[in-house]
């Protein structure tokens, strides 16, 4: 960030400061559940630039959604968020409907969007058990061919995307919840298909960061152990990898604490890695797509504490978050839980909105 880009962010902040009187122990919340997005409230991604902290979101369909709703959803993207990702077209099965036909339309006006309001955008995924095609699945490749498969892949779509991104996210959720490495379609290859796959990334984009990024490894535990042996050990192999990505899909019930967010995180910045949140959500119970005031409360403090979390870590560079809206946002199982997002299905910010603002703006 310039000096001068800075300053303006830093003057923003505190003209929000003092017009809001934003509270660092964020209770209680002030929701504005009848206003759309004031157009007044300063966005989350100048609060973010003063941090230097991207604030990111997944695009969903917003980019082609049509009438009102879709101008709204471009306007909020837009407005609010310094960094952005799709759940869809950059995946494999989206790119490659077969070996040699390459689909990068969608993805290429996600970067467009993002290059015309200032945004950066976070490649997902290059290697990942789902989302992969037929073709590749039902293939019965021998591990040569598949292995010239993957590389081919990583080859073309790294460097269709060289000098546009801010991160790849080159392996998915590899790691089983068992912490032993999960058996895939790719895991076919060979033990060092993971190693592999940023060597092969990293050849061809020398300068886009390279991630590993997975879930349930947000504090320590059994899976995170192993997460960081796994990535330590590629370290010590010079395997090029540059950062880790935790997703954050949680119910807001049973989210952790900044503490155990920072005791985590810390010690994957001892190892060398850069920090960024990339898929958050926090679920709650819904009834008709609303969730009730008590729940909105819990799910704002685990905003605010996932924020905290990185907030205290310097490494932590980025806050991403799995949907715009609560009308289109990936939930685990939408049976139970949903409303997981920053704005409600009307598209209007809630609690939880005003948490990653106030612990944005706190100091
Ligand atoms: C989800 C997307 O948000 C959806 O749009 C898509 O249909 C399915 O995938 N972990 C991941 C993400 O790494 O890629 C997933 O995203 C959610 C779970």
């Amino acid at each position: 960030m310039t000096a001068r880009r800075l300053c303006a962010s830093l003057l923003l902040v505190a003209a929000a400061l003092v017009g809001c009187g934003a509270d660092s122990h964020m209770a209680p919340f002030v929701p504005d559940t009848t206003h759309a997005a004031p157009a007044d409230t300063v966005p989350l991604r100048v609060y973010g630039d003063a941090r230097g902290r991207f604030v990111g979101a997944a695009t969903g369909t917003a980019l082609t959604m049509p009438g009102d709703s879709g101008a709204r959803l471009r306007t909020i993207l837009a407005r609010q968020f310094s960094m952005l990702w799709t759940g869809t077209f950059m995946k494999f099965d989206y790119l490659r409907p077969s070996r040699s036909v390459y689909n990068y339309t969608q993805a290429d006006s996600v970067v467009a969007f993002a290059q015309r309001n200032r945004m950066v955008v976070r490649g997902h995924t290059l290697v990942w058990h789902q989302q992969v095609p037929a073709w590749v699945l039902n293939g019965n490749y021998p591990p040569d061919t598949l292995r010239a498969i993957l590389e081919e892949h990583i080859e073309n779509v790294v460097g269709h995307f060289k000098g546009k991104l801010a991160a790849w996210d080159v392996v998915n959720e590899a790691m089983g919840d068992d912490g032993n490495l999960r058996s895939t379609v790719w895991s076919a290859i060979g033990p060092d298909y993971i190693e592999q796959a940023f060597r092969w990334a990293r050849a061809v984009d020398p300068e886009v960061p390279l991630y590993y990024n997975d879930y349930n490894i947000e504090t320590v535990n059994a899976k995170s152990d192993a997460v960081y042996r796994l990535l330590s050990d590629l370290k010590t192999r010079g395997a090029f990898i540059d950062g880790i990505g935790f997703q954050f899909h949680y119910t807001a019930q049973a989210a952790p604490s900044a503490d155990a967010i920072a005791a985590n995180f810390a010690r994957f910045t001892a190892l060398g890695l850069k920090i960024q949140i990339t898929e958050a959500d926090m679920h709650v119970a819904v009834q008709n797509g609303f969730a009730g005031a008590a729940d909105l409360q819990v799910q704002a403090r685990a905003y605010r504490d996932m924020v905290n979390g990185c907030l205290r870590t310097p490494n932590c560079n980025a806050i991403e978050i799995e949907g715009i809206y609560d009308g289109q946002a990936w939930v685990s199982d939408p049976a139970q839980w949903g409303a997981p997002v920053l704005y409600d299905i009307r598209m209007r910010p809630k609690p939880a909105y005003y948490a990653v603002q106030a612990a944005l703006a706190a100091r």
